[in-house]
């Protein structure tokens, strides 16, 4: 994909379904009583993965323009293949904890990225409730799950991963008694909101989640919000030119995804909010963003967790502005989709940027002028598109390749993104 310069963004957009909420709704609905309907439907191939195993576990899936249909049983197939997870983390380690409820024994595989990163944080947990599982080296994909009769757990996660907290409170739905998870720092809470949506009841201290087994689901009706994680691009390309002026309808608002717009503030865009709702215990809202001059900001502890998937492009605002973007405490970015602390410093360097690279984050200093270059994305979605957003600050013309990523949580970015760009 060739990215030329642009002058600024104006215009209004709706985004397609949140990728973290689409998952959960499509599990849980898989293992409901009743028919769910899902309508804006996360469209990328992550949520389709989801899907097609679903479909290989014995659930009726229909899907059309964003509209999903799903028939759940409680009581899965064991499927004939292995369930193929695609690129998606989130499939692999949420799903694992439905599996280890069922009466069968299956196999998850992934792509080459999802091959590399590691599920002993799920399979940990899962095994003190009582689930077989085994993964090829030690803890990375493809996993043997054999499921079978849970025991309730209390269970301390050592990493801050909202996938974790989830595949536990799944397999606590299906265990007998009380299972607990409490986790280091409060992660997104959409398996909580979800699973109350689909009528379980489950309680909170602090960061302390307890859910009772044998619930049974209802079947709900849902409009996904749009995505806050597809939404940062936007905001963040929005807010490094001038009179920019951008608004996003029916975003996703959740106060543990919406650290972007904290972070955009405090480095000085000027941020609105307006139409706020509740849906199905999600906040959903409408945000228009404009140009402030940009100051600078160190992201770190809590933050980095709540903004983990929206940290590579707030690095690559950095350069335009005035003091630099340092980011801390967030080593979880080496084993995502790739190592994106090397590939964000790896790709500014290449566009005539000065950074630091460190174990747990950078530091990019401000006011550099970026060039344009071929962007290696590693064929990380998130890594194509925060780099299509430098790309449109820099001088000359940048190539990012391996830009079909984007397919991965957002098919429409690059158009989206031509119907708000002024050259
Ligand atoms: C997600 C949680 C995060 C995030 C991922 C989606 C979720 O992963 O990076 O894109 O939907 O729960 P971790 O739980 O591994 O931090």
């Amino acid at each position: 994909m060739i990215v030329r310069p642009a002058k600024n963004i104006l215009g209004s957009l709706r985004l397609p379904g949140d990728k973290s909420i689409s998952h959960r709704y499509a599990m849980l609905a898989g293992i409901a009583h009743g028919v769910t309907r899902l309508a804006k439907f996360s469209t990328g191939a992550d949520c389709a993965s989801t899907l097609s195993c679903l479909r290989q576990l014995g659930c009726t899936v229909r899907s059309e323009n964003g509209a999903v249909e799903i028939e759940g049983s409680p009581h899965w197939r064991q499927p004939a293949e292995s369930l193929d997870c695609g690129n998606s983390g989130s499939t692999m380690r949420m799903l694992s904890g439905f599996l280890a409820g069922q009466d069968f024994e299956c196999h998850l595989h992934g792509d080459t990225s999802l091959s590399r990163r590691p599920m002993g944080r799920v399979m940990a947990p899962l095994r003190l409730m009582g689930a077989e599982i085994t993964g090829a080296e030690g803890d990375r994909p493809p996993l043997h799950i054999r499921g079978g009769k849970l025991r309730a757990i209390e269970y301390t996660t050592p990493v801050a991963s909202a996938q974790v907290k989830s595949a536990v409170l799944f397999a606590g739905l299906l265990a007998d008694g009380e299972t607990t998870v409490e986790e280091p720092v409060k992660t997104r809470d959409h398996t909580e909101q979800a699973l109350r949506a689909f009528g379980a009841e489950l309680s909170r201290q602090r960061n302390r989640m307890t859910i009772c087994g044998g619930q049974k689901l209802q079947a709900i009706e849902a409009a996904v919000p749009g995505d806050i994680s597809s939404g940062a691009f936007f905001l963040c390309a929005a807010a490094i030119f001038p009179e920019s002026n951008l608004v996003l309808e029916d975003l996703l608002l959740n106060p543990t995804r919406a650290s972007v717009l904290d972070v955009l503030t405090m480095l000085g865009a000027r941020i609105s909010v307006i139409n706020l709702d509740n849906r199905h215990g999600e906040l959903v809202g409408t945000v228009k963003v404009e140009h402030g001059t940009l100051k600078g900001a160190t992201i770190q502890g809590a933050q980095s967790v709540a903004l983990i998937d929206e940290l590579p492009v707030l690095a690559v605002i950095g350069p335009y502005t005035r003091d630099g973007i340092e980011i801390r405490d967030a080593k979880e970015l080496r084993v995502k989709e790739s190592d994106r602390i090397a590939l964000v410093v790896k790709n500014l360097r290449a566009m005539g940027a000065e950074c630091e690279e460190r174990e747990d984050g950078l530091r990019i200093a401000g006011q550099q002028k970026l060039h344009g270059v071929e962007i290696d994305s590693g064929g990380d979605h998130r890594i194509a598109m925060a780099f299509t957003v430098a790309a449109l600050g820099a001088e000359g013309e940048s190539t990012i390749n391996g830009a079909e990523s984007a397919r991965i949580s957002f098919p429409e970015f690059f158009e989206m993104l031509e119907g708000v760009v002024e050259r």
